[in-house]
């Protein structure tokens, strides 16, 4: 299609307003007020199958996906088989390519069985097609076998994706370790858990010279760390997510500020309280406090964080609506990232060029791949209420359940072929422009 009078911001971030094409076809649409923006790309989700298809499927994540405006993810190896081997990845590109929603890279695990004791066959892996490796959601803890991890993976031209916990460290914590913690009795997670990790984790890439990319770093002192190891040349990487850079660990106490929203007072009005010890808040590495937040944002400006990348981790209710210390970590996260980027950049929390480039050319750079011409289109005024209903994703396990989000994704363009558009933003667009 053509759009007319659209605002393109391309994967450097430069935006340009005019006519542009947007996947294949010659039909002219009034892109005036819409954003068209390449096809975003996730690092980090979490697509459930094999083994746990009542939280998610391959074709009900990746057409969540789009509707979130990613076209392109990674699928984490958590599953029951872990993606320890090379059939199940072939497979899960195959159900992929029938599914005809965002395009499913896997990641492969590190370690057979995601139990950390012996490597998996990282090299066929990366022939059956494995873009990394990681045993998400279960660090590497021996040092030595992952310093070999690095080694192959770097023999295989593979990026490791760590996350980063030391685990004797963070214990049974459930929630950031800090006065909110402490208010609620609940057991913390330290932040040093995930720095000291860190730590190690820079060390031991810059002894094997490995690409090395952390996952979802949520604290200020893990962003000095990755800023100082790229000042010094390693090949280190990291992401953060839209949640840690908008919401906060009072959250879990029922507050729904987002980050930039005053304490108190009527501008903007506060969203109402939440139910405190709300599991669906419940997510590792925890949310944390202000100055994270904020860190986090820094990180992305001078260019220490390389992506945004959600760590959409849906879960069935079976999972989630249990006392907190038992529920399930994670959030649904896919469909809601962009509109919060959006509102977080209204908020002056950062620029719209970086926080496309997190989205676009950065997480590109971390797989070594080249950008595809897919494409989406924002409509960044459309308000909308998260609800069960409006989430195409099976996890309905978000804390912005009832909450009204502004920024939308009516099309999203993979492969030069619409494969999702909002039923009604073109008819909508229409009858703004008879009554202009
Ligand atoms: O919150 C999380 N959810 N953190 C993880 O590390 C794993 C993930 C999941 O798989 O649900």
């Amino acid at each position: 299609m053509i759009l007319t009078n659209v605002t393109r911001i391309d994967a450097d971030g430069r935006s340009s307003t005019g006519r542009h094409q947007a996947g294949s076809g010659t039909e002219t649409v009034d892109g005036s007020g819409l954003l068209l923006l390449p096809g975003l790309i996730d690092l980090h989700a979490h697509l459930r199958e094999p083994g746990f298809e009542e939280s998610e499927t391959i074709a009900t994540g990746a057409h969540a996906a789009l509707r979130g405006g990613f076209t392109t993810v990674c699928a984490m190896p958590n599953t029951q088989p872990a993606m320890d081997a090379p059939g199940l990845v072939a497979e899960l590109t195959a159900r992929a390519r029938v599914a005809r929603g965002a395009r499913v890279l896997p990641v492969a695990a590190i370690t057979r069985g995601r139990a950390g004791h012996e490597l998996a066959d990282l090299v066929e892996l990366a022939a059956a097609g494995a873009v990394a490796f990681s045993d998400d959601g279960d660090p590497v803890d021996d040092a030595r076998l992952f310093r070999s991890a690095l080694e192959y993976a770097r023999g295989a031209g593979r990026p490791v994706f760590e996350h980063s916990q030391d685990r004797v460290l963070s214990g049974r914590g459930v929630m950031h370790e800090g006065a909110v913690s402490a208010d609620l009795g609940l057991a913390g997670l330290s932040p040093a858990a995930e720095e000291t990790a860190i730590a190690r984790d820079i060390a031991i890439a810059r002894a094997t010279g490995a690409r090395l990319h952390l996952q979802h770093v949520s604290t200020a002192a893990g962003i000095d760390l990755v800023r100082s190891a790229k000042a010094a040349g390693a090949s280190v990487t990291c992401e953060v997510t839209p949640h840690h850079l908008a919401l906060l660990d009072e959250w879990v106490a029922g507050s729904r500020r987002f980050a930039w929203e005053p304490v108190r007072g009527a501008s903007p009005p506060q969203a109402p309280r939440g139910v405190p010890y709300d599991s669906a808040t419940k997510v590792n590495p925890p949310l944390r406090g202000e100055a994270d937040v904020r860190a986090l944002w820094a990180g992305l400006a001078d260019g220490t964080v390389d992506a945004i990348a959600t760590d959409h981790a849906p879960h069935a209710s079976i999972r989630k609506d249990v006392e907190y210390a038992e529920a399930a970590f994670g959030i649904s996260g896919i469909e809601t990232a962009l509109s919060v980027l959006l509102m977080a950049i209204d908020a002056r929390m950062g620029e719209l060029s970086v926080v496309v480039r997190a989205l676009t050319s950065g997480p590109a750079r971390v797989l070594g791949l080249a950008l595809t011409d897919d494409a989406i289109v924002v409509d960044p005024l459309r308000e909308w209420t998260v609800s069960v209903e409006a989430l195409a994703s099976r996890g309905k396990n978000t804390p912005l359940l009832g909450r009204r989000l502004r920024g939308r994704v009516v099309a999203a363009i993979v492969d030069g072929e619409v494969r999702y558009a909002d039923p009604a933003w073109k008819g909508a667009r229409r009858a703004e422009a008879v009554a202009r």
